[in-house]
This record gives structure tokens, C-alpha cells and sequence, in this order.
């Protein structure tokens, strides 16, 4: 069981397991050239069920809340990937209504994301990181840390 949050408890989130080469290879032709999509082992996509959402939340529901549910559930399965040493990225570049048509999900049904799991070949090169005191703001916006370590700013002010 993931513990994801959701808004109100409305639990939209599921999810297709795709290990099946002749829809991989489809959905693979659908992206933007990200050959990923068909060397994966597996793919999990994410989606949210808007059914459980819109009659309580509406718009807000149907075009907001659901990403944000889609973000944190394949969030919560990149890190449990990665810790268990499997390589997971998340993909995001795709045509909407041809994948949809492909999984045969119904209207209702937002399709977040691909993300594709494996044990790759090589190592992938990481990307360099903005360092996080330049990202977090001390009272109000484009307030720099005085600490200039937001990490130890948050505990600083806590404790
Ligand atoms: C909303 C979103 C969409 C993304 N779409 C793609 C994508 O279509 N193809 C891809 O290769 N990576 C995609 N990514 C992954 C990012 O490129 C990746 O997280 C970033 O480059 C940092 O790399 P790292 O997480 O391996 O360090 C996406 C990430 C997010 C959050």
C-alpha cells in the first residue's frame, strides 16, 4: 500500500503496470524520440481517476488536484525504486490522446506520466544541482537564508 496523499482522502491514483513489448514499442513511437520508453524492463503509468475527485472539487479536481496527486504518487515510486537499486526517471513528453487511446483509459481518467524502471547498461552522467540556499527564501520571496544553509535555516528555526 503507497501512502499517497490525496485532497479529502479521494485516493485518484492508479496505475498500469506495462511489461508487454508490442505496447511498449507503441508507446515508445508516441513520444518525442525517447527511446527509453521501449528499452525499459517496465513501466509503470500513472494516472488519476477524476471520477473520485470532480464531484467534490470540480475544476479545481479535475485540473489541478490531479497532477498534483499524479506528482506525489510517482514520486513516492521513483524513490522506492531508487532505493531498491532499480533506475526509474519519469517521462513526461508523450502525446496525451494517443497514449490514453493505446491503454484504453476512460475520459475520466488523467494520465500523469511514464515512468520507465530497469537496470540500465551504463551509468547515466547526473545533471548539476542548483544549490538549495539559492532556492529557499527566509519571510518572504527573494529573501536569501541569513544562514545562507536553507537545510540548517528550516532546523534553526524550528528548534
Ligand atoms: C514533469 C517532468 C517531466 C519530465 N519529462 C521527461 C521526459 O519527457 N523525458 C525524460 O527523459 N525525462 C523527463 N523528466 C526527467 C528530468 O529530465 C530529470 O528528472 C532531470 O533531468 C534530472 O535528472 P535526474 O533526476 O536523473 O538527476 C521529467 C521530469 C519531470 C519532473
Amino acid at each position: 500500500m503507497l501512502m499517497i496523499p490525496s485532497p479529502g482522502h479521494t485516493q485518484v491514483q492508479e496505475f498500469i503496470i506495462e511489461k508487454d513489448p508490442s505496447i511498449k514499442s507503441k508507446l515508445g513511437k508516441t513520444d518525442l524520440g525517447q527511446s527509453q520508453i521501449y528499452d525499459a524492463d517496465l513501466l509503470i503509468v500513472v494516472c488519476s481517476s477524476i471520477s473520485r475527485s470532480v464531484g467534490r472539487y470540480g475544476d479545481r479536481g479535475k485540473d489541478f488536484y490531479s497532477i498534483i496527486d499524479g506528482g506525489f504518487a510517482s514520486m513516492l515510486v521513483l524513490l522506492t525504486s531508487i532505493n531498491e537499486g532499480i533506475e526509474a526517471s519519469f517521462v513526461g513528453a508523450f502525446e496525451n490522446q494517443k497514449v490514453s487511446k493505446i491503454l484504453n483509459l476512460p475520459e475520466y481518467v488523467k494520465l500523469i506520466g511514464i515512468i520507465t524502471l530497469g537496470y540500465p547498461a551504463e551509468r547515466p552522467e547526473k545533471f548539476e544541482r542548483i544549490d538549495i540556499s539559492k532556492l529557499g527564501y527566509y519571510s518572504k520571496y527573494g529573501n536569501l537564508s541569513p544562514q545562507g544553509r536553507f537545510i540548517l535555516f528550516i532546523y534553526f528555526e524550528l528548534n
